[in-house]
Formats: C-alpha cells, sequence, structure tokens
C-alpha cells in the first residue's frame, strides 16, 4: 500500500471559516502575536493568552470539516495515510482521518506548566486562572507557542522520508521547522502544494503547484490519484 504523507496549515480550514495567521485577514494583522503565543506573553499576561485561546476553542465547536478535510479521508480507501497538521483545530479527526499527528499541539487540550507530559482532554471547557494540574501548577493551552522546541518534529521527520507520495495543503511554509519538513521527501517521490498562494520550493524537485483553494483543489487532486496511482 502506497504511503501518503500530508502536511496541512491553516488554509485548510479557512473555508470552514477558521482565520489563517498571516492572510490580509490573519490573526497575526489582527493581533500582536508577541502578546499571545510566546511564553514571554503568558509570563506577562496569562490572563490575556487564556482568554485567546479559550475563544478559539470556543469558535471549534462552531464550525465543521470542509471538502477539503472530507477528501483527505477518501484517501483511505486505497492508500496508507498519515496527516502532519500545524493546525491545532480537530477538523481532520472531526472529517474521520485515521492518522493525525499535531504538530503545533491542539485546542482541544490542556498542559501542564511544570510537566509538559501531564496532557488533559478538556474538550471545549475554557481554562482559568486557578485551573490547576494534578501537580499543583496551573494548566496552560496545549500550543506550542514561537520560541518554544516542537517535540513532535523527529516523529513528522521519519513520517516525511519514508512517504511516497507528499502532500502540502494551505500552509505558507513560513514556520519552521514545519516548512522544512518537505526537504525531507526523497527527491523522485510526486509531491503537490495544494494552496491558492503556492509557489516552487527552492531544491524540491517532482513538486505539483496547485493554486486553488482547499475546497476545490484537494477533491480534485484526491480523484486523480485515486484513479491514476
Ligand atoms: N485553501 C487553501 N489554502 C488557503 C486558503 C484556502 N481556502 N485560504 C488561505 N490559504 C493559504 C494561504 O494562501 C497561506 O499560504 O493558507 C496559508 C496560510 O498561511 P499561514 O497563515 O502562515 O498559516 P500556517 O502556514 O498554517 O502557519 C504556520 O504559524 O502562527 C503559527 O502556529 C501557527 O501553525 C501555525 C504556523
Amino acid at each position: 500500500m502506497k504511503r501518503f504523507v500530508i502536511l496541512t496549515g491553516a488554509g485548510i480550514s479557512a473555508e470552514s471559516g477558521i482565520s489563517t495567521f498571516r492572510d490580509h485577514d490573519g490573526l497575526w494583522q489582527t493581533h500582536r502575536m508577541e502578546d499571545l503565543a510566546t511564553p514571554e506573553a503568558w509570563k506577562r499576561n496569562p490572563e490575556l493568552v487564556l482568554e485567546f485561546y479559550n475563544q478559539r476553542r470556543k469558535q471549534l465547536f462552531e464550525v465543521n470539516p470542509n471538502a477539503g478535510h472530507l477528501a483527505l479521508v477518501k484517501l483511505e480507501e486505497k492508500f496508507d495515510v498519515q496527516i502532519i497538521t500545524q493546525n491545532v483545530d480537530d477538523l481532520h479527526e472531526r472529517a474521520g482521518s485515521s492518522n493525525v499527528l499535531h504538530l503545533h499541539g491542539e485546542l482541544r487540550k490542556a498542559s501542564s506548566t511544570i510537566d509538559p507530559n501531564l496532557v488533559y482532554d478538556i474538550g471545549n471547557k475554557p481554562i482559568k486562572l486557578g485551573d490547576l494540574c494534578e501537580k499543583g501548577s496551573q494548566l496552560r493551552p496545549y500550543v506550542v507557542w514561537f520560541g518554544e522546541p516542537v517535540p513532535k518534529i523527529h516523529e513528522a521527520v521519519t513520517l516525511a522520508s519514508k512517504a511516497d507520495i507528499f502532500i502540502v495543503i494551505g500552509t505558507s511554509l513560513l514556520v519552521y521547522p514545519a516548512s522544512g519538513l518537505i526537504h525531507y521527501v526523497a527527491i523522485e517521490v510526486p509531491k503537490y502544494y495544494v494552496d491558492p498562494k503556492a509557489f516552487g520550493v527552492h531544491g524540491v524537485r517532482n513538486l505539483n503547484v496547485i493554486k486553488q483553494k482547499a475546497g476545490t483543489g484537494v477533491p480534485e487532486l484526491v480523484k486523480e490519484l485515486l484513479q491514476n496511482v
């Protein structure tokens, strides 16, 4: 069975109504990333940080997977499919994808501030100041902030290096180390990049650039791959 590895970013969830980060209406255009998504911001004003992620968690339960998420599930009929997502939403899981690796964390979880191994399912509940882990420290969003290590990157690199087909969807490829994953995919492996602003990546061979939105570009690509691979 051919192994498909799929890297997704905020763009795959845009048509579900979740803002991306760097588009003209993106979250980092309307909010200061330095005040919300860094360890320093958390130290300075944890309440503000919690409120930002509480709102995003609440929004998650008002949106649904779109045709892009759903098309990726169909690939599982014929292929071994592994999704690596930079997204903290759960739309891949809710669409029905079986294997989803969250590089940057998950909104539906909270983690301890003294022991990163303590991770809790919180569903759609807000995290409040005073909510503690079992060791007595404040709970924080289970999200990788700028300046923090990305613990799952090693697993992601291994997956990328074993791909028979590699697909990138809805990411600006501006944030390291996720943006570097494509360089671990073997040269001869066919690669696809579906994004209205997709571009040829320097040093990457066999890359098919598909300048389309996920909601239309992904179902078309999936149909073609199911028929021809
Ligand atoms: N379909 C597909 N792609 C889209 C769509 C759409 N409907 N709408 C926008 N896009 C694309 C944009 O063209 C852009 O390339 O989605 C991409 C979004 O890029 P970013 O906002 O930079 O999001 P992402 O690449 O996921 O950001 C990476 O940055 O702030 C951090 O941790 C956060 O995981 C995030 C990381």
